[in-house]
Order: structure tokens, then sequence, then C-alpha cells
């Protein structure tokens, strides 16, 4: 049978949809080195223990090098750790690359894949993003996928159209694909225009793009579960009217998840 689910957001007042769980990845990208990515974890383990619950899901994404320390350090624990991203190739002569299989095998749960600093600066298409989401499934992985428009599409008022692009190859392959099969799928949207900028889109364009995008995900009726996720300049002074968004479950955090005393200011 082919069904669609989508988490719907924690904003709905019922009891169970108030303690539904957020998601808070962070998204180190190569801000922090080996020897810091450890430091924060062995310095920070117990205060992110107690930040961690049932409505709090936390995922931290280091760099490659530091996934197999950090997953030693939280193993047994509730905290992830997540890639920032794979390989759109299953295995082979990739100079550089890293197989979903292998972060797999040194204890990734998630991978962040498409994020827009990749598709700008290594020119990776819809398709490849595509691709490697179906490894990541593969491998029982959650993929984090990130969408966005740039400045002047989003000026142009053309958001929906290029997330719509984004998507296309991405809920073909899935529609096709019986691995899809009640995997929990992250979607991020992240404006590009926010990440890194301070600047966030108002609650308006917010609220309207993240109903579009709940009412597209059910329209589309993949046999997968989605939650979406935002991203882009997130901090401990936006997080709480963020939170309020209908249809966000969870933030994609960059900048502000180095520092853990911000990083606790959002989560809490
Ligand atoms: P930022 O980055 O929080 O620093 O804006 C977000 C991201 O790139 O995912």
């Amino acid at each position: 049978m082919r069904y669609s689910v989508f988490h719907v957001s924690h904003h709905i007042s019922t009891k169970a949809a108030m303690t539904k769980e957020f998601i808070y990845v962070a998204n180190w990208k190569m801000n922090a080195t080996f020897r810091e990515s450890i430091d924060f974890a062995t310095t920070n383990h117990d205060d992110l223990l107690a930040l961690a619950g049932p409505s709090t899901q936390i995922v931290l994404c280091p760099s490659f090098d530091s996934i197999t320390p950090l997953a030693q350090i939280f193993d047994t624990t509730p905290i992830a750790i997540g890639a920032q991203d794979c390989s759109s190739r299953a295995k082979g002569s990739y100079t550089g690359q890293v197989s979903a299989q292998s972060i797999h095998q040194v204890g990734c749960t998630h991978c962040i894949i498409g994020h827009s600093e990749r598709r700008l600066l290594n020119h990776e298409s819809n398709e490849e993003v595509a691709e490697k989401l179906i490894h990541l499934l593969d491998f029982d992985i959650t993929p984090i996928v990130c969408i966005g428009e740039l400045l002047e599409e989003y000026e142009a008022g053309k958001t929906q159209e290029v997330l719509t692009m984004q998507l296309a190859p991405l809920f073909e392959t899935l529609s096709a694909l019986p691995a899809a099969q009640n995997k929990s799928i992250l979607l991020a949207y992240e404006p590009v225009w926010s990440i890194g900028t301070g600047k966030v889109a108002s609650v308006e364009h917010l609220h309207e793009i993240f109903s579009w995008l709940a009412s597209r995900i059910v329209t589309a009726s993949i046999p997968a579960r989605f939650s979406l996720l935002y991203g882009g300049s997130v901090s401990g002074d936006n997080a709480q009217k963020l939170k309020e968004i209908d249809n966000i479950s969870g933030f994609l955090i960059g900048r502000a998840s180095i520092d853990f005393q911000v990083f606790k200011k959002i989560v809490q």
C-alpha cells in the first residue's frame, strides 16, 4: 500500500502533538578541527545528555575525521552523530569521497545532503542529491536533505519554483524506491541568503513555505516519513519565534551550534 506520513508540527494543541519531538541538527561544517570536536564532545557530554529527551533529539554533525571518536563518546546515549555529506556513488575509484556504507560503519545515523555550500561550491545537482539519498536509505541512515533559494530568486518571488525543481528528482526517486518504505527523511528548508548572514525570512514567508512544503509532501504520496526542518541563522534570540511556526519540527544550525552555550539556549 502506498501512503505518505507527514509529521504534523508540534504546534497542534493536542497533548500528543505538544510533546512531539523537535530535532536539533548541529552542522559544524569545517569550523571545528578534530581536536576541537572532541573537546566539545567531552566537555559538554553531560550537559548534552541533559538537553536530550523524549521531545528533544540532538544530532551532531562534525567533519568526517571526527565522526568515529564522537560516535564512541556518545555510544549508547541518545545523542546521534551525522555526517555532513556522502558520495553519490556506492563504491569505487572516487578520490576523496566517502561512501554511505563507510559512514554507516563508523556510527552515523544521519547525513546532511544537498547543503547549499556543496551545491554552490561543488556544483552538486538535484539528481546527485537524489543518488546520495538512495545510498543512505540502503544503510538506514536518515537523510537530512537541504533545499533553498538564492537571494535573487527570493526577491523575484521564485522560492516555490526553485524548491519544486530541487524536490522533483527526490520525489521521483523516492516514489520508485521500495527501500523508502517507512524511512525517516528530514527535509531542511534553508534560504541560502539566510545561511551565516544573520538574516532570517519573515514569519509570514516561513509560514507560507512550510505549509506549502507540507502539502507538497502529502500530495507526492511518498512511502516515507517526513519531518520539516528550518535552517539559516538560527540563534538563541530567534529560536523561540521560529519554533512556533507551523510545520517546523527541527532546526539545522550552523554557526550557533559551535558555541555550546548558544546551542543550549536554542534547545531550551
Ligand atoms: P547558519 O548555517 O546557522 O550558520 O546560518 C546553517 C546551515 O548552513 O545549515
